[in-house]
């Protein structure tokens, strides 16, 4: 087995020495050393790694900025009547979609009577945030975020802007949803 592996080291070095030797005259007209050719094929490797790197970063940023310019573009919301909230109970809340059926959002009567309503997504890592009636505000559980329930700012936790409030108007006693904002990182939301 020893001399096994010793044979096929010894003819991989002649190898080795064998096409130095066929190459020895070439050498002389394209001097051009093994050791060299290792040391461009490095820098070449390193210009590649960071024009991949260079074109990833692009590549990300642009998907992010476009997501972000997306966002912020006007829609049209179709009006949508939220079934239930004539009868919500002050502190509490009720789940509805909107603008889409996909898209869930929370619908919250707070104690002074007033309506408010979000996107259900945390604006950390789209966590479903839900209303608590003890503490009065809407938290996260996941990495225990909190927003404030009038404007859906910021009250503590990893979150990086308000959640996306949900535009609502009271028509015959009827709480309809008519719009969606997405959520600032400035302290009102609005
Ligand atoms: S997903 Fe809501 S705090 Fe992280």
């Amino acid at each position: 087995m020893k001399a096994n592996l010793t044979d096929t080291i010894k003819r991989v070095l002649s190898d080795e020495s064998d096409v130095r030797a066929a190459n020895a005259a070439y050498d002389r007209e394209f001097p051009y050393e093994r050791d060299d050719e290792a040391q461009v094929t490095r820098r070449e490797f390193c210009g590649f790694l960071g024009l991949t790197s260079t074109a990833l970063f692009a590549g990300a940023a642009g998907f992010a900025g476009k997501a972000v310019y997306d966002a912020r573009q006007p829609e049209n919301f179709a009006p949508l009547r939220i079934d239930g909230a004539a009868a919500l109970e002050r502190n509490s809340a009720l789940n509805f979609h909107y603008p889409t059926a996909r898209e869930p959002a929370l619908l919250i009567r707070a104690n002074d009577g007033n309506y408010y309503a979000y996107g259900q997504k945390c604006t950390h890592l789209s966590c479903p945030v839900y209303y608590s009636a003890a503490t009065a505000r809407i938290e996260c559980p996941c990495h225990e975020a909190g927003f404030e329930t009038a404007t859906g700012k910021v009250l503590y936790g990893p979150p990086p802007r308000a959640l996306d409030r949900i535009e609502l108007e009271l028509r015959n006693g009827e709480v309809w949803a008519v719009g969606k904002k997405v959520g600032g990182r400035d302290e009102s939301n609005g």
